[in-house]
């Protein structure tokens, strides 16, 4: 399985976007280390709702045309008509990954996965279709106290990760805690998609559960995905550098 590190790019604009991103490109080309430059990708990024609702579409085709992966992370979460719709329009963006909330129900989850592939239809390369299981800012007693959800909150994500894999999704987004756990209930082929990522010197911010891309590779992450520790770094290159050796290194 292909791992990659994803850097969230929760930015206000589309220039701050691009002036951050081409600081990084160069250093991923040296971290990764291939023979062949021609061949690197640009960093895989994702657009979160604050940068696609400031910029809209054109965001999404700015970076897939300077040669980025992108991860468009709306969490989309609505009756299932609605959804088809939604994801329809967005799989003819050329998006790479897309997602949606697993407590929208199996249901939901089928008619987005078909309205993602009628967008896409003519991509050879068909998005990747995720669903988010509990936010990593949520805990467990946030769960039960708050959202009323009295079980165990691993189980809980594997529930709703089951949910996904019956609907015919690609893979969740959680936290890394439950990565492995995931792969056992529904195959290694079932893309595990990690923020709460903190490089250790870090603070967690308003996450609650969070690992190393170190931990996160050993525990079976198949993406991270990366936004502060990288882009509210003193030095961004060296700290994206440093979770892409970490994470990907040899
Ligand atoms: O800055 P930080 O590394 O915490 O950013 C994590 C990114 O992952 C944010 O863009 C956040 O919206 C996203 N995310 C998350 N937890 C989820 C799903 C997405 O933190 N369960």
């Amino acid at each position: 399985m292909a791992k990659d590190v994803i850097i969230a790019c929760d930015f206000p604009s589309a220039d701050e976007t691009i002036k951050f991103l081409d600081k990084l490109t160069r250093i991923r080309d040296e971290v990764v280390k291939c023979d062949d430059i021609t061949v690197i990708p640009r960093p895989f990024v994702k657009i979160g709702m604050e940068l696609y609702y400031a910029e809209g579409p054109k965001i999404v085709k700015t970076l897939k045309d300077r040669g980025h992966k992108v991860f468009l992370d709306l969490k989309l979460h609505d009756i299932p008509n609605t959804v088809k719709k939604t994801m329809q329009v967005l799989g003819e963006y050329g998006v790479d990954m897309v997602n949606l909330h697993a407590a929208g129900g199996i249901d939901m989850m089928v008619a987005a996965k078909a309205g993602l592939m009628l967008g896409s239809a003519r991509l050879a390369d068909k998005p990747k279709l995720i669903a988010v299981t509990q936010l990593t800012s949520t805990d467990e007693g946030t769960m039960h106290r708050e959202l009323l959800i009295d079980r165990p909150l691993e189980e809980v994500v594997k529930q709703y990760a089951l949910n996904a894999k019956e609907a015919g999704l690609d893979g969740v987004v959680c936290s890394a805690f439950e990565a492995a756990g995931i792969h056992e209930a529904c195959g290694l082929d079932f893309l595990t998609v990690t923020p709460g990522i903190r490089l250790t010197k870090d603070g967690s911010d308003d996450q609650k559960r969070v690992m190393t891309p170190k931990e996160a590779r050993e525990a079976g992450s198949d993406y991270i995905v990366v936004g502060r520790p990288i882009t509210a770094a003193e030095k961004p290159s060296e700290a994206y550098a440093e979770v892409c050796s970490q994470f990907i290194g040899r």
